[in-house]
């Protein structure tokens, strides 16, 4: 078997990852394992803060996201040992207990550490701070978030009406809310529970499909008191109950999972198994796609690991067909689109993703970015205002390619690239540190 050639090339500001994929004979096998969830992870290391007691955490994803939680957090008070994959300790500083901090809170490129941090400042009164985060992040709507906590009575000030970091907030007593909130976000969702945590009374939030659930079930293990309502999509906090620290294992990412999942289903001959990746039901909606697209993957071995559903996923190469990806589905498989989208061009026929204009304001513009940047490959790729239209069959030639400083674009162009002929570029390559910092090496093992 021809090995495909899979090089990064480290320019001073900018990594290349150079894949050239030989005309034929290229094929995927083994097993592996993928970094950390990441939304677990941010969770588990703020919880971890706010709690009373010492957190444990096994199997934290050490990307650079988590790491500007730690950071923000460590500046508060909370002590975090070294990041590290094995056992990461936290002994937290109890509710409403962070310490005002000397300087400014930066979460990088992370919106979950920014939005879901937000909550808890605004909630603790007497304490200033100031929070701000990279280009990208600054660029990103932060009223989804500030719009509700100021009906909680927060003080927030920044740029465009508040709607963009930097931000000043004066922490305040804040009072109980019912908020409808008009997108499906896991992040909107919870930033309003943790507020709600420092509020007397019930604070509710209700989203129009259902988010990721991450943080419901993880403040209930750390003690806090929620009631949730399936049939209304409603989680209800009450408030100054005291969160306990608590040992989490955080299992394997889904969402860096599907990088692998898609490369199995379109590189032929190709068989991999995945171990150890959660696979919550708000998160499978990848797995539900690929499905729809006649992907061969099973689940095996299927656990609870510490309150979160686990299994091995097992993917084989076989043909792929066009498939729409819409509605409810959508915040279930939000960030896996940029891999799916590779995957349509791939699938024969035409693969329509509506009800995904949330795409626009993540760390890039997905949909424009993804179209251009697999049409530059070749592919027919066509922009919806909320989605993509992808006509597959279209042979890929590699070329010149650009992440845009965003960590899942710049996977998925690589893994879009192992059947493209010739060589491909990828220019922003260590964006993928974001969320997957050994990427490249499991690629180059892979390749073989
Ligand atoms: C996340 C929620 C999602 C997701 C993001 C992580 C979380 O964002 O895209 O990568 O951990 O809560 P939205 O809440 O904006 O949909």
């Amino acid at each position: 078997m021809p090995p495909a050639v899979v090089t990064l090339n480290v320019t001073e500001d900018q990594h290349c990852l150079l894949i050239q994929s030989p005309s034929s004979g290229l094929s995927l096998q083994g097993n592996l394992k993928v970094p950390g969830d990441k939304s677990i992870s941010h969770r588990a290391l703020m919880l971890g803060a706010i709690a009373q007691g010492e957190t444990q955490i096994q199997g934290l994803l050490l990307g650079e996201d988590p790491r500007s939680t730690a950071s923000c957090f460590r500046a508060m008070g909370a002590e975090i040992s070294q990041l590290n994959t094995e056992l990461v300790t936290v002994r937290g500083i109890g509710l409403g207990q962070l310490q005002e901090p000397l300087d400014v809170l930066n979460a990088g490129n992370s919106g979950t550490t920014l939005r879901l941090m937000l909550g808890i400042l605004a909630s603790h009164p007497g304490r200033f701070f100031t929070v701000t985060g990279d280009s990208s992040l600054r660029s990103r709507p932060m009223s989804r978030v500030v719009k509700p906590l100021q009906q909680m009575g927060a003080n927030i000030w920044g740029r465009k009406d508040s709607a963009l970091a930097p931000l000043a907030i004066q922490g305040q007593q804040l009072k109980p809310i019912h908020y409808h909130s008009p997108i499906a976000s896991a992040q909107v969702k919870s930033c309003i529970l943790l507020a709600g945590l420092m509020v007397q009374g019930e604070t509710t939030v209700t989203e129009p499909a259902l988010s990721r659930d991450h943080s419901e079930r993880m403040l209930q293990a750390f003690g806090a008191k929620l009631n949730i309502n399936q049939e209304t999509n409603s989680v209800t906090v009450t408030g100054l109950a005291q969160l306990q620290g608590q040992t989490v294992i955080v299992p394997g990412d889904i969402s860096s999972a599907a990088f692998w999942l898609v490369a199995g289903a379109i590189v032929r001959g190709s068989e991999l198994l995945i171990e150890n990746v959660g696979v919550n039901p708000t998160r499978t909606g990848v797995l539900e796609a690929l499905e729809l697209m006649g992907a061969d993957i099973r689940l095996e071995n299927e656990r609870l690991v510490a309150g979160e559903p686990v299994a091995d996923l097992r993917v084989r190469y076989g043909p792929l067909k066009g498939c729409e990806i819409a509605g409810d589905l959508i915040p279930r498989l939000i960030d896996e689109i940029p891999i799916l989208a590779a995957a349509a061009v791939f699938a024969e026929g035409t693969t329509v993703i509506r009800d995904a204009a949330e795409l626009r304001v993540k760390e890039s513009d997905r949909i424009a970015v993804m179209a251009t940047q697999l049409n530059r490959m070749g592919a027919r790729v066509t922009e919806l205002p909320d989605g993509l239209e992808i006509t597959g069959g279209t042979p890929l030639v590699g070329t010149d390619v650009n992440s845009h400083t965003d960590h899942r674009i710049a996977m998925s162009l690589a893994v879009a690239a192992l059947n493209a002929t010739g060589t491909t570029t990828i220019h922003g390559a260590e964006a993928a540190a974001i969320s997957y910092p050994d990427f490249t090496t499991t690629l180059q093992q892979l390749c073989g």
